[in-house]
């Protein structure tokens, strides 16, 4: 592929930005100035500099970020600062068919929630982690308000109904971690989903963070606000992550 195309893949801006950046000298491939737009190179592996800072190509971006509270999951965020402006521009601009640009978190957190997010800009992947035939078990560390009984576990367990839906939804998976603690596993995304289930069995989220979804967990050096891509084989084995559980809704 040229090494303009290159750039503009990857959201360098326009077309005609990245022919310009790659004129003015300004791009690097192994450390050498690449001065022509229309050097080909291998894609596969491919590193670059722009501006100095270095960029690994990848045809389709998935990346995971360790979500710090205090900030929202919407592009246009009503009150806290938005999560997008954690990522640096070019993983906002990129190119897409679609009409929106950039990656997409996959699902959202309430602004006060922390941990993984993932985020990609392959609307397929989107579509898939989203299908609710495919229930790829989120766990969640819960402190709650009051301590926690052996019933709000079996509770939580068995499946609480919500406000807006008859069906009863339960927890994949349900352990007390501490005095005033849960470790919760669910197989879908309802909106404030853990936050009602814990209300319905009568406690108080008072702080959320998501530390797992499949097998990916989030790396201990990810501070919060950071975040990394993901490698071939974490974005297949979340493509083929199967919860071997029914979904997290009975039917009574
Ligand atoms: N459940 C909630 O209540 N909030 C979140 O952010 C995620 C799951």
């Amino acid at each position: 592929m040229r090494i303009d195309e290159v750039l503009y893949t990857q959201g360098f801006g326009t077309r005609r930005i990245c022919a310009g950046l790659v004129q003015q000298g300004l791009v690097k491939v192994e450390g050498q100035v690449v001065q022509d737009p229309s050097t080909e190179f291998e894609t596969a592996g491919l590193r670059f500099t722009v501006q100095g800072v270095e960029w690994p190509y990848h045809a389709k971006a998935y990346l995971m970020l360790n979500k710090p509270a205090g900030t929202e999951c919407s592009q246009k965020p009503s009150t806290y600062p938005s999560i997008y402006t954690l990522l640096p521009a070019p993983l906002r601009t990129r190119p897409n068919k679609a009409s929106v640009q950039g990656v997409q978190a996959i699902g959202r957190l309430d602004q006060d929630t922390t941990g993984l997010l993932l985020l990609t800009d392959d609307g397929q992947f989107i579509h898939r982690m989203a299908s609710p035939r495919h229930h790829v078990p989120k766990v969640y560390e819960v402190v709650v308000k009051h301590p926690v009984d052996a019933r709000q576990v079996a509770r939580l367990l068995e499946g609480v109904v919500l406000e807006d839906d008859p069906k009863p939804v339960r927890a994949a998976a349900c352990e007390q971690s501490g005095p005033s603690a849960l470790r919760l596993t669910l197989t879908e995304g309802k909106y404030h989903q853990v936050k009602r289930m814990v209300a319905a069995v009568g406690n108080r989220v008072e702080a959320l963070h998501r530390s797992r979804i499949g097998e990916l967990e989030i790396p201990p050096d990810l501070a919060p606000g950071q975040w990394r891509w993901l490698d071939e084989e974490q974005v297949e084995a979340l493509r083929t992550a199967r919860s071997g559980q029914p979904p997290g809704s009975v039917d009574r």
